[in-house]
């Protein structure tokens, strides 16, 4: 089975982050989201991934991911460019994948258990597509399976003001068969002017292919919020650190419970308490790290207080009054107090920038 990881879209939501690079590369948990699929597309036994490029720095990806072989990955790049909607960026994967069974993942979701067990039921299946469906509270942000009295999985809607169920289309999609791309071909952009997946499988149950389904018990998110980030960041390094692993150097400091502490970093005279990560080469003097942080790598923190938060990669933070809370700080951001005079606060802010006093 080949995977297609969908890499492009513009991440409106989550400007000003996405200005400079697309969405999936931010990190949580100390790695980018996409990064969390790939390595799950690996656990799944899928060693060959294409990912669908966007307009927004694709030049980035490629330079973070390669030929995938750090990641024991084949990875080839296919470029969508503007985003016309995750049937066309799955349509631009057909040669690609060419006739064997393929699994679509949506580079901005993060499920906890994994693909593997679906990945073993699609193969062990005769279906010519499968989905995956989580319960959620409140459906409308998202594709809606809609059922028959008996069970039976009988349409798909995209973003319903009125949901048919509570429950959700999951960013996983698994095909054989050129009966999606037959499909796709006769798509009509939708009200949002996409060509949706969801019309996409919409059409296959019309035209009477078998769509089955899989139901995913614990956690998932699609992390397209800042709210989103966070939480998936503080579920990640719940579960995924399992325990501590000091790399760099700790000095005249208190480290306790699950933290990661990469190489080449410096902790001097200050309390870190996990779970949180700190990324490789950052200095962190004289703080406090609470829990649920996320550190990027080459990161100076001097004189700070922080807790639930998401910092990128070469962050300053220095001489705060304030402790930071549930904080997420671009690459290259600076926050550090202003002595000159006039005082007051001096703001330097992207698009869509939030500063909560
Ligand atoms: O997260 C699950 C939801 O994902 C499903 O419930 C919906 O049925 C499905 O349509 C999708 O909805 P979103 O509105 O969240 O999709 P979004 O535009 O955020 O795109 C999902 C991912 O695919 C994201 O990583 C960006 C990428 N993408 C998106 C488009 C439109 C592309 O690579 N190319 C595209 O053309």
């Amino acid at each position: 089975m080949k995977g297609v990881l969908l890499h492009g879209g513009l991440g409106t939501r989550l400007r000003p982050l996405t200005h400079t690079g697309p969405k999936q590369l931010i990190k949580v948990a100390g790695k980018p989201v996409s990064q969390w699929v790939l390595e799950d597309f690996k656990g799944a036994g899928i060693d060959e991934v294409a990912v669908i490029l966007g307009g927004v720095a694709p030049e980035r990806v490629v330079e973070y991911y390669g030929d995938g072989s750090a990641l024991g990955l084949k990875i080839t790049y296919i470029y969508q460019g503007y985003p016309y909607g995750l049937a066309h960026a799955v349509y631009i994967a057909r040669d690609y994948v060419g006739d064997e069974e393929f699994v679509v993942y949506l580079g901005d979701n993060l499920i906890l258990e994994g693909i593997k067990k679906f990945v073993e039921k699609f193969s062990d299946s005769d279906a010519d597509a499968m989905i995956l469906l989580a319960e959620v509270e409140d459906p409308r942000r998202f594709g809606v399976a809609k059922f028959d009295s008996s069970g039976r999985l009988v349409g798909l809607v995209e973003k319903p003001k009125e949901p048919p169920s509570k429950y959700a289309l999951v960013g996983v999609y698994f095909f054989r068969g050129q009966g999606v791309f037959k499909v796709i071909e006769k798509l009509r952009p939708s009200w949002r002017g996409e060509l949706e997946i969801t019309d996409a499988l919409q059409g296959m149950l019309e035209a009477g292919f078998k769509v089955d389904y899989g139901i995913i018990g614990g956690w998932w998110k699609d992390t397209g919020t800042p709210k989103d980030i966070l939480e998936a960041n503080r579920l990640l390094l719940d579960q995924k650190v399992r325990e501590a692993l000091i790399e760099g150097n700790v000095e005249d400091s208190s480290v306790e419970g699950r933290v990661i502490v990469e190489e080449n970093s410096v902790i001097r005279n200050s309390v870190i308490r996990g779970p949180a990560f700190i990324g490789s080469g950052s200095i962190v003097e004289n703080s406090y790290i609470g829990p649920y942080t996320s550190i990027g790598i080459n990161c100076r923190i001097q004189g700070v207080e922080i807790e639930n938060s998401v910092l990128m990669d070469n962050v300053t933070i220095t001489s705060l009054d304030y402790r930071l809370v549930d904080s997420i700080i671009g690459s290259g951001g600076v926050i550090r107090k202003n002595s000159n005079r006039p005082r007051g606060l001096r703001l330097f802010l992207g698009e869509m920038g939030v500063v909560e006093l």
